[in-house]
């Protein structure tokens, strides 16, 4: 039985670069040669190995959300990206342990894996579940979701693909709405206020279980572009 320990990066921090292992990928941090790659093959048998439609979920966690999906859903196929690798090779052991086909993780900034890995109009859904909020205003330049993620998400994106964010920040919900706004071709699913409430159906995470427990209300976000 596979352990979240027994996934190694078999090279030194100085010889860093990106690596496919067995159901896992790693774009290391402070790194710049990405063009070195190309764009990724979902086709490719070290990734899905088939053509069935791709589902992303950005800042996956422990993989408890994408790991129930991918399990309901299996004519698709699922990534979860998470920047932390402790928190990436949990959903790695999953994959292994409950042996989950249609699951893949990678482990990278979601920025950089959108902009420079992820193949054009190849994606037909995208969640963020409980992006951190960074709630200083000093700090919003961190927020993931802002017009240069939007911008590279749109690329990805095939015509009719859905762009789902949950958060409980409101003010977080009001940043999305400005970025969208001044993002070209993103287009409200919900009327205004532009987002639902503590939807039933959403499923379980660490984060959204956490926050219902303490009473808080979860705002769903749903865009299109096009
Ligand atoms: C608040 S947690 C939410 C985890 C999970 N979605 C849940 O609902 O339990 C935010 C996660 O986003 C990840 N994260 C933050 N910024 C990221 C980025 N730029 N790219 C990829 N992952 C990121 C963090 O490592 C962390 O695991």
């Amino acid at each position: 039985m596979k352990k979240a320990s027994d996934l190694r990066i078999p090279f030194t921090w100085e010889e860093r670069r990106p690596i496919v292992l067995d159901r896992a990928m790693y774009i290391p941090g402070y790194y710049d040669l990405h063009d070195r790659w190309g764009r990724l093959d979902w086709a490719d048998p070290q990734f899905f190995g088939n053509d069935k439609p791709v589902v992303i979920e950005f800042c996956c966690g422990n993989g408890q959300w994408i790991g129930a999906q991918a399990q309901k859903y299996p004519d698709w196929n699922w990534i979860g990206v998470d920047r932390l690798f402790e928190r990436a090779r949990k959903v790695w052991a999953k994959i292994h342990r409950e042996n989950i086909s249609n699951l893949f993780v990678v482990c990278a900034d979601a920025l950089t894996f959108v902009r420079h890995y992820v193949p054009m109009k190849s994606v037909f859904a995208t969640h963020v579940n409980f992006p951190d909020p960074w709630p200083k205003l000093r700090h919003a330049k961190n927020r993931l979701v802002n017009r240069e993620f939007l911008g590279e998400l749109s690329a990805i994106l095939t015509p009719s693909a859905r762009a789902h964010f949950a958060t409980d920040d409101f003010p977080y919900v009001e940043w999305m709405l400005n970025e969208f706004s001044l993002s070209p071709g993103w287009k409200p699913i919900h009327p205004a206020p532009y987002y639902l409430t503590n939807i039933a159906d959403f499923g379980r995470s660490f984060f959204n279980d956490l926050w219902m427990k303490q009473g808080r209300t979860i705002y769903h976000l749903e865009y299109t572009h096009g």
